[in-house]
C-alpha cells in the first residue's frame, strides 16, 4: 500500500476491557483528526491476574483481528499487555507498535528529582517488572518501589471515584509508598487516571503523579510525524468500538470513563 494511502487508515487501540478508553481519550485530544478502532476484550478481563502466556495469546489475536480491519498503527493501551506482549507484538508486526510502559517510565525518569519513583499497577504489571527495569534502564540510579493494587479496578468501573471506602482502600495501597518517599508515582494501570484526585489527596502535592495515558498520546504523535503516518484529514475522525462480550456494561461504563456518548459499539467473538 503506498503511503498516501496508509495514513489514511485508522489507529488502532486495544485493552483487556474499558479501561484502555482513557488512553483513547488522551489520543483523540491530541489527534483530533484521526479514526480510531478500539477493541476492548471484555470477555476475557481482567488480564491483571492471569500469567504472561494467557495475556500473550489474547493480544496476538486482538491484534490479528484489529490488522485485518487495516490499521497504520496499534496501541496496546494495557498496561498488563504492554508489559508482556509488547516484544513479541512487535517481532510480529511491521506496522509501529506502542506501548504505555516506556512512554510512562521515560517521563518519570524524567521528572524524579529525589530518584526515588513509584510504581502502581495490577499484579501481572508488577510482576513482569517492565517499568522498573525500563526505568532503571533509562537511569540505573533510580530505585523504584511497585505496588500491586488490584482493588483499584472494580472502584474505578464501579464510579467510586472518592469517598470513603475508595479512600481508605487507595491509602492502604499507598502508605507504604508515602512513607519510602518517593517523589514521583507512575499511574501504572488504564483504570488509575480516574482516581487521580483521590490518589493525589493521598500523596500530596509533593509527589508527581505519571499519567501513562497521556505520555502514551504524546509518543502516539510522534511516531505518526516521524512516520509521516498523520491524517491528512480535516475534520473531526471517526471511531468504532469493538468488545468482546456485553455491550450494554461497556457503553454505561464507558461512558462514564469517556465523559461523552459512546456510539458504534460492536460485539464480535
Ligand atoms: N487494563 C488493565 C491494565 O491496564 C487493567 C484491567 C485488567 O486487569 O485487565 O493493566
Amino acid at each position: 500500500m503506498g503511503k498516501t494511502q496508509k495514513e489514511k487508515l485508522p489507529i488502532g487501540i486495544f485493552d483487556s476491557g474499558v479501561g484502555g478508553l482513557t488512553v483513547f481519550k488522551e489520543v483523540i485530544s491530541l489527534l483530533p483528526t484521526e479514526d480510531i478502532i478500539y477493541l476492548g476484550d471484555t470477555a476475557r478481563v481482567p488480564y491483571g491476574t492471569r500469567s504472561p502466556q494467557t495475556v500473550i495469546k489474547y493480544s496476538q489475536e486482538i491484534t490479528s483481528f484489529l490488522q485485518r480491519q487495516g490499521i497504520k498503527l496499534l496501541v496496546v493501551a494495557c498496561n498488563t499487555s504492554s508489559a508482556v506482549s509488547l516484544p513479541t507484538l512487535q517481532k510480529e508486526n511491521t506496522i509501529p507498535v506502542i506501548g504505555v510502559i516506556e512512554p510512562g517510565a521515560r517521563w518519570a525518569a524524567e521528572v524524579t528529582q529525589n530518584k526515588k519513583v513509584g510504581v502502581i499497577g495490577t499484579e501481572g504489571t508488577v510482576k513482569s517488572r517492565a517499568y522498573e527495569q525500563t526505568i532503571q534502564m533509562i537511569d540505573h540510579e533510580i530505585t523504584v518501589i511497585s505496588r500491586a493494587c488490584p482493588l483499584l479496578v472494580p472502584l474505578a468501573e464501579e464510579g467510586w471515584l472518592d469517598g470513603e471506602v475508595t479512600r481508605l482502600t487507595a491509602q492502604s495501597y499507598l502508605n507504604p509508598l508515602r512513607e519510602e518517599q518517593i517523589d514521583t508515582l507512575v499511574l501504572g494501570c488504564t483504570h488509575y487516571p480516574l482516581l487521580e484526585v483521590t490518589i493525589r489527596e493521598i500523596m500530596g502535592d509533593g509527589v508527581y503523579l505519571v499519567n501513562s495515558a497521556k505520555e502514551t498520546a504524546k509518543e502516539v504523535q510522534k511516531i505518526l510525524d516521524a512516520e509521516r503516518l498523520t491524517s491528512p484529514g480535516e475534520k473531526n475522525g471517526s471511531y468504532r468500538f469493538y468488545v468482546t462480550d456485553n455491550v450494554e456494561r461497556f457503553i454505561a461504563v464507558g461512558e462514564r470513563f469517556l465523559g461523552r456518548t459512546l456510539e458504534a459499539v460492536e460485539l464480535v467473538s
